[in-house]
């Protein structure tokens, strides 16, 4: 079988699909692997370690020619669904909710598409799960980058010319990002404290050394499905903020990350709190592609109101194109190699991890967006 890894076309993005670590692993299962040239410069892969590894260098006709699997870390854009053949097989994130129309238009040329956003949360595909490898990466960042903007530091701080005290951290929705945003500011010597709406989340938290802002209500017994959380009522956000506020007028930093699947993020700082925040502090809205937790935040732009800046960066993943390239080929090798043999795949439609990856099946769509 023979895997093209395209070069992403998505500005600013640094990831590929493929590294050469992870090509030597295919070719040793016997896949062929074909790279697109310069597809892994900017994470910092040459041609020339890819080559080294037994993968071919090529051009991207060769690869919409020869190819049977077509991966990629972005879904195809419009200019490569039209080069793609009857009977290939694309694997990248597709996010189809969102975009039903890439499933329709790759469908319609005859084509299998696979989404890696979608592998279902069992522990059975824990590693192909391509948004927490990243979500993992893009939390730690969140963090670094909201130190950055800081004019405080993290740990504290004893000198001759006094003791600087330690920053307070406070991170709404302990999920991946959530949890490592937790490790990281610790390691970094803040006091941190955390919040989610999964009951399930106050010991995790509480194990990396948070202290845990629980809001006790009835409405928080079934909250939790598949390990995301389902969506609460206004009520329950309400006196999920006056529980929450006293730290979050005395925080340095705010790291936003609350996720409820298949709806909006829910919006859990309002413009009216952001005024009674410490001049200074820094908020980093890592839900801000989805419509954010933070009334004011805006994708890839630093807002400055009140004393307060409020950032708001997409595709913190591509910032760490070196890992994140790393772990997301890894999890897209124990995909494939789960789903096929070096000869072809196996569809099997009853199986969990197929059922909820596969949208469209040789032109015919197998998802309801
Ligand atoms: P996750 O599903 O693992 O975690 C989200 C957490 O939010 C869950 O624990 C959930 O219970 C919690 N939550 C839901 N409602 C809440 C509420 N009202 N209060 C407090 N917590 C609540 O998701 P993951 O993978 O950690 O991603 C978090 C967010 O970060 C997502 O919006 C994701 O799209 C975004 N993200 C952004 C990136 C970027 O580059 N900006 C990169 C990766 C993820």
């Amino acid at each position: 079988m023979k895997i093209g890894v395209l070069k992403e076309t998505r500005p600013n993005e640094k990831r590929v699909a493929i590294t050469p670590k992870i090509t030597k692993d295919y070719i040793n299962k016997g896949y062929e692997i074909f790279i697109e040239r310069n597809a892994g410069l900017a994470s910092s892969f040459s041609d020339e370690d890819y080559k080294n590894n037994g993968g071919k260098i090529v051009d991207k006709n060769t690869i919409f020619n020869d190819a049977d699997v077509i991966v990629k870390i972005n879904p195809l854009d419009d200019e490569e669904i039209a080069q793609l053949k009857k009977g290939q097989v694309v694997i990248s994130m597709v996010y189809h909710r969102l975009h039903p129309e890439t499933v329709k238009k790759i469908a319609d040329k005859g084509a299998t598409l696979f989404s890696m956003d979608a592998i279902p949360r069992i522990s059975r595909a824990q590693n192909m799960d391509v948004l927490s490898s990243q979500s993992n990466l893009a939390g730690y960042k969140a963090v670094i980058i909201g130190a950055d903007e800081m004019t405080k530091i993290f740990p504290l701080m004893m000198t001759a010319a006094g003791t600087i005290t330690p920053a307070k951290v406070l991170i709404y929705g302990v999920g991946v990002a959530g949890l490592q945003a937790i490790a990281t500011a610790k390691r970094l010597g803040a006091i941190v404290e955390a919040t989610d709406v999964r009951p399930e989340t106050k010991e995790q938290a509480e194990s990396l050394g948070a202290k845990f802002i629980t809001v006790e209500d009835k409405e928080l017994e079934n909250v939790s499905e598949g390990g995301y959380a389902k969506e609460v009522s206004k009520e329950f956000l309400e006196k999920q903020k006056q529980a929450v506020n006293k730290s979050l007028f005395d925080a340095d930093l705010v790291v936003t990350t609350a996720l409820v699947q298949g709806a909006k993020a829910p919006v859990l700082i309002k413009e009216e709190q952001i005024k009674q925040m410490k001049r200074g502090a820094v908020i980093v809205d890592m839900a801000v592609e989805k419509g954010g937790n933070v009334e004011l935040s805006e994708p890839d732009k630093t807002i400055e109101k009140y004393g307060i800046k409020i950032i708001g960066k997409t595709n913190l993943p591509s910032t760490l194109a070196t890992n994140a390239s790393e772990l997301y080929a890894k999890n897209l090798y124990n995909f494939i190699t789960f789903m096929s043999d070096k000869e072809h795949f196996n569809f099997d439609l009853d199986e969990e991890i197929t059922k909820g990856t596969l949208l469209a099946k040789d032109g015919e769509i197998l998802v309801q967006s």
